[in-house]
């Protein structure tokens, strides 16, 4: 098993299952033309997000981590006309191109997108006591995702889903001896919702084009 056949199998996966697509192509060419890294969700992750968020109904959204917006737009896809995200990214540089993105894809009336630390919006954000959100995705730094996951969980309702990108790492999640505070960040979380009589909780492990990772999945009890 390698990277080269995981690779082969998703571009095989998305040969298949997903048609051509030329604001979601756009929105990655504008990407790497901006220098930003390519780290955003392989095409079949983006389309399994956008699946969960319509078999959820989902209605708000909650994403940290924007990037260049690339899975922003396919959870926005995923809402109904009133539907409502909201996106926290950290550089400024990153949220420019995310901005232009949404723009083109025309979600920008539905996605409000916030500049600064998730670690200082998401506090203000809880603080604007809107309705809970029926899905939140977390995906910026790894070493803050327990407290994005607790503040998630804070602006949840029964029912609603709270999904974590990257929490196998390589496998390194399973080696209790590591010092990389990434995957400390991961571990805690697991910990965290383990015995968590809050959430019901798994984690999907991946494989494809970006390597070997995996993606948790709870739901709020
Ligand atoms: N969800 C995107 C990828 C996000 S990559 C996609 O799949 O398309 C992670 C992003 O989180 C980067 O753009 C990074 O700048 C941002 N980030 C890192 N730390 C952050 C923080 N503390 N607050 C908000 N955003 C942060
Ligand atoms: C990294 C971050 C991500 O969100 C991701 O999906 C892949 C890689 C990173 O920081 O290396
Ligand atoms: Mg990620």
């Amino acid at each position: 098993m390698s990277q080269e056949l995981w690779t082969a199998v998703d571009n095989y996966i998305v040969h298949k299952m997903l048609p051509a697509d030329e604001s979601l192509d756009q929105a990655v060419r504008a990407s790497e033309e901006a220098g930003l890294p390519s780290i955003q969700v392989s095409p079949a992750q983006g389309k399994f997000l956008y699946m969960l968020a319509k078999v959820h109904r989902a209605k708000r959204i909650l994403e940290i981590g924007t990037l260049g917006g690339y899975s922003t737009i396919w959870l926005a896809r995923a809402l109904p006309e009133d539907g409502r995200l909201i996106t926290m990214e950290i550089d400024p540089k990153h949220a420019a191109v995310a901005q232009s993105n949404l723009d083109r894809e025309g979600v920008s009336n539905k996605v409000e997108l916030l500049v600064g630390n998730a670690l200082d919006l998401l506090p203000k954000l809880e603080k604007r006591n809107e309705s809970p959100f029926d899905l939140s995705f977390i995906d910026a730094d790894k070493v803050s995702i327990p407290a994005y996951f607790e503040s998630a969980l804070r602006m949840s309702r029964s029912g609603s889903l709270i999904l974590v990108d990257n929490v196998v790492r390589n496998g390194a999640v399973a080696d209790a001896g590591s010092h990389d505070p990434s995957v400390q960040g991961v571990q805690k979380l697991n910990d965290m919702i383990a015995g968590d009589s809050r959430v019901t909780a798994t984690v999907l492990q991946t494989v494809g084009v970006k390597g070997y990772d995996g993606l948790a999945i709870a739901l709020v009890n």
